[in-house]
C-alpha cells in the first residue's frame, strides 16, 4: 500500500473546485438568481456537466433512472464494493452556489487526483450527484437518495408540481421511466460506507475560527402544508365580526408556530411558503394554505411540538370558523453518523493540522437516506457568517483547499469496517 498522500504532494485543488462551483452556477432558471429544480432543462444541463467532468476523472459515468448522476473508479479489481461519496446538485430558489455543489465537485476532483496519480485502492470509489434533495418541486426531498437506498416512496410518484404536472409526467417528459425507478437501487453489499463533505450552514466553524469540523449527526426534520377553509366575500360590506377570512387565519397560526418555536432552545418552525385565494385585493380570502418545517435537537422533541403545533392551529380555525386540514407531507428522522467512520475524517483533519471540532447538523442531508443501506459520515466545511439557502452563501477557496485535502486523505487512508472487508 502506497504511503498516504503527505500534504505537501497533495495538490491545490481548491482553485479547480471554485472554477467549477462557478461553471455549474451558471446553469440556472433565471439569470439573476441560482435556481436548479428537479427534472428541468437546468437539471439535464448540470447533468450533462458534471458526467463530462466525472468521466475526465476516469470514472464510468451514467445518468440513473431517477436522474443521479452516478460515477464509478474501480479499485485494485473490477467489481470491489466501494466507499460512496457525493451530495446533490439541485438548489433551493435564488439560492447559494456552494449548498451541495460544494461536495460533489470536490469528491469529482478527489477522484480525478487519484487518477492523475494512477492510484488505485483495495475498493473502488463511487460519487454520486443526487437529483432531488431539496425536495422544491414536489415537496418531498432526498429523492434521488431515496432511489439509490432502495427506498423511494412510489406514491410520490402522483404528487403536482405548481403547473400541475405529476413527478411521473415530469420523469417521463424529461425521458426516464417512471417504473424504472427502482434500477437506481443499490445492494448493503455493494456498498463500504456513504461520506459526503458539504457546507456548514451554519456559524459554529466561524466561530471557532475552523475551516472544516467532523459531524456527529443530521437533524431530523417534519415538513407539513396546513390548509385553512373559510369564506370569500366582498371586502368592502362584510362586517369583521361576520368574517370567516382564511388568510387572517393562517396569519395568527403563523405567530403562533413562532412564539411557540422561539420559546423552546433547539426547536426551530419555519413557514416558507403561503398562499391565499382568490387572492384579489377586494375579496375576503376563502382560502388559505402554507407550509411548515418543524426541526429539533432529538425526534421525540420535534414530533411533540408537531402535535402541539397541530392542536394550536386546529383551535385558531375552529375559533374563526374556519375547516383546518394539515398534512405531513414529509418526516425524517435523525440520523447519527457512525463512530468508526468520524474516527477516520477526525484523523484525516488532525493530520491536516487542525483540532478536531465535532458539530451537529441543522440542516438535512442525503445521508438521511443512505443510513438505510450503509454507514454515513460527513464533513463540514466553514462558510461565511454560516449563510445558506441565499446567493451571498460562500465559502473560502483556502477552506475549499483544506475541505479537499482532508476528503482526499479520508478516500487515501479509508478502512473499511472488519466485518465489511471484502
Ligand atoms: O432543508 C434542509 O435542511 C436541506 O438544505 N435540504
Ligand atoms: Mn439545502
Ligand atoms: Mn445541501
Amino acid at each position: 500500500m502506497k504511503p498516504e498522500i503527505a500534504g505537501s504532494e497533495s495538490p491545490m485543488l481548491g482553485d479547480l473546485i471554485v472554477g467549477r462551483i462557478d461553471e455549474l452556477a451558471a446553469i440556472s432558471e433565471t439569470e439573476k438568481h441560482l435556481t436548479r429544480i428537479f427534472l428541468t432543462a437546468q437539471h439535464r444541463a448540470a447533468a450533462d456537466l458534471l458526467l463530462s467532468w466525472m468521466s475526465e476523472a476516469g470514472m464510468r459515468a451514467h445518468l440513473d433512472a431517477i436522474g443521479n448522476v452516478c460515477g464509478r473508479y474501480e479499485g485494485e479489481r473490477s467489481g470491489l464494493p466501494c466507499l460512496m461519496l457525493g451530495s446533490h446538485y439541485d438548489t433551493v430558489r435564488d439560492a447559494g452556489k456552494w449548498d451541495g455543489p460544494l461536495g460533489l465537485i470536490t469528491a469529482i476532483c478527489c477522484v480525478a487526483e487519484l487518477h492523475r496519480r494512477g492510484r488505485r485502492l483495495p475498493f473502488a470509489v463511487e460519487v454520486a450527484g443526487f437529483a432531488d434533495e431539496e425536495g422544491v418541486r414536489f415537496s418531498s426531498t432526498l429523492l434521488g437518495s431515496r432511489a439509490v437506498a432502495g427506498t423511494f416512496d412510489e406514491s410520490v410518484l402522483n404528487t403536482r408540481d405548481k403547473a400541475g404536472l405529476t413527478m411521473r409526467e415530469a420523469l417521463q417528459k424529461f425521458g426516464l421511466d417512471p417504473d424504472h425507478i427502482g434500477a437506481a437501487a443499490r445492494a448493503r453489499r455493494e456498498l463500504l460506507a456513504y461520506v459526503e463533505l458539504h457546507i456548514e450552514q451554519g456559524p459554529v466553524l466561524e466561530a471557532e475560527n475552523l475551516p472544516v469540523g467532523v459531524v456527529t449527526a443530521i437533524s431530523g426534520a417534519t415538513r407539513l402544508v396546513a390548509a385553512l377553509q373559510g369564506m370569500a366575500g366582498h371586502a368592502g360590506t362584510v362586517p369583521m365580526g361576520l368574517r370567516r377570512d382564511a388568510l387572517a387565519g393562517a396569519a395568527e397560526s403563523i405567530l403562533a408556530i413562532e412564539s411557540y418555536c422561539a420559546a423552546r432552545p433547539g426547536l426551530v418552525g419555519t413557514v416558507g411558503h403561503i398562499l391565499a385565494e382568490p387572492g384579489a385585493t377586494n375579496v375576503i380570502p376563502g382560502r388559505a394554505s402554507f407550509t411548515m418545517d418543524i426541526r429539533a435537537a432529538g425526534d421525540t422533541g420535534r414530533q411533540a411540538a408537531v402535535a402541539e403545533l397541530i392542536k394550536q392551529i386546529e383551535a385558531i380555525a375552529q375559533r374563526r370558523n374556519l375547516a383546518p386540514a394539515i398534512t405531513v407531507t414529509h418526516e425524517n428522522r435523525t440520523v447519527a453518523c457512525a463512530d468508526w467512520l468520524k474516527a477516520q475524517i477526525a484523523d484525516a483533519v488532525a493530520k491536516e493540522g487542525y483540532r478536531i471540532l465535532e458539530l451537529p447538523s441543522g440542516a438535512g442531508h442525503d445521508g438521511m437516506a443512505m443510513i438505510d443501506i450503509t454507514d454515513v459520515a460527513m464533513l463540514f466545511v466553514r462558510c461565511r457568517g454560516g449563510i445558506s439557502h441565499h446567493p451571498d452563501e460562500h465559502a473560502d477557496s483556502a477552506d475549499v483547499e483544506t475541505g479537499a485535502r482532508v476528503l482526499l486523505r479520508v478516500i487515501d487512508n479509508f478502512q473499511p469496517r472488519r466485518d465489511t472487508q471484502t
